[in-house]
């Protein structure tokens, strides 16, 4: 019964995301990863340009092939219907097989296992990309970072998935808040345990 009722609830919060009947031809256009890298949290030149940011203050300045991976690592979430779900789960793969035509075996591992989710799901350690992407946030302002996640309506599928720590209750400011405190300090203390290739 637990899982019709959490199932329920997921539908009631991120339908059109999740590709809903009542989907409309706009979103079906333009899913939720679309709009995501078009002017959403992974805007394909904003997000990127925080990375690099994130980069700097953790190691220093990348090399130009770092920096080419840093603005390919999110390239996958073009066309996904979810962001956190299934299928944007898999985004780092579409990014990880240009680095490898482009530069080989070590950039397609650092653009692959980016995502701590798809690393551990390979049983690898993330790689030095991961957290600076989890920092980025920290040179992300509020204001800016919020306007896009609820202009493409990600927002939503964040707040649903992150219930268990922000309570739905709570405004999506404190939301903030608190992932980038998460954030920021995930990567403080495990930047250091990264894949080496
Ligand atoms: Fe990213």
């Amino acid at each position: 019964m637990l899982i019709f009722r959490r199932m329920k609830d997921v539908k009631s919060v991120i339908p059109k995301q999740a590709g809903g009947q009542h989907m409309s031809l706009f979103r079906r256009l333009f899913p939720v990863g679309t709009r995501s890298l078009l002017f959403g949290v992974h805007q394909f030149l904003w997000h990127p340009w925080t990375v690099y940011r994130a980069w700097r203050y953790l190691y220093g300045k990348p090399t130009w092939r770092e920096i080419v991976c840093i603005f390919l690592h999110d390239l996958g979430y073009f066309g996904k219907p979810n962001m956190d779900g299934k299928e944007g789960g898999r985004h780092p793969e579409v990014g990880a097989k240009i680095a490898d035509r482009l530069f080989g075996d070590e950039y397609r591992q650092l653009v692959l296992y980016h995502s701590r989710h798809y690393a551990k799901m390979q049983g690898e350690l993330p790689s030095k990309l991961c957290w600076a992407d989890k920092l980025s946030i920290m040179f992300d302002p509020k204001w800016f970072y919020l306007l896009r996640a609820r202009f493409t309506g990600e927002i939503k599928e964040y707040r649903f998935y992150g219930k268990s720590s922000v309570a739905m209750s709570k405004s999506d400011s404190e939301w903030f808040d608190w992932i980038t405190h998460h954030f920021v300090e995930s990567a403080r203390m495990e930047s250091t345990q990264i894949k080496k290739v």
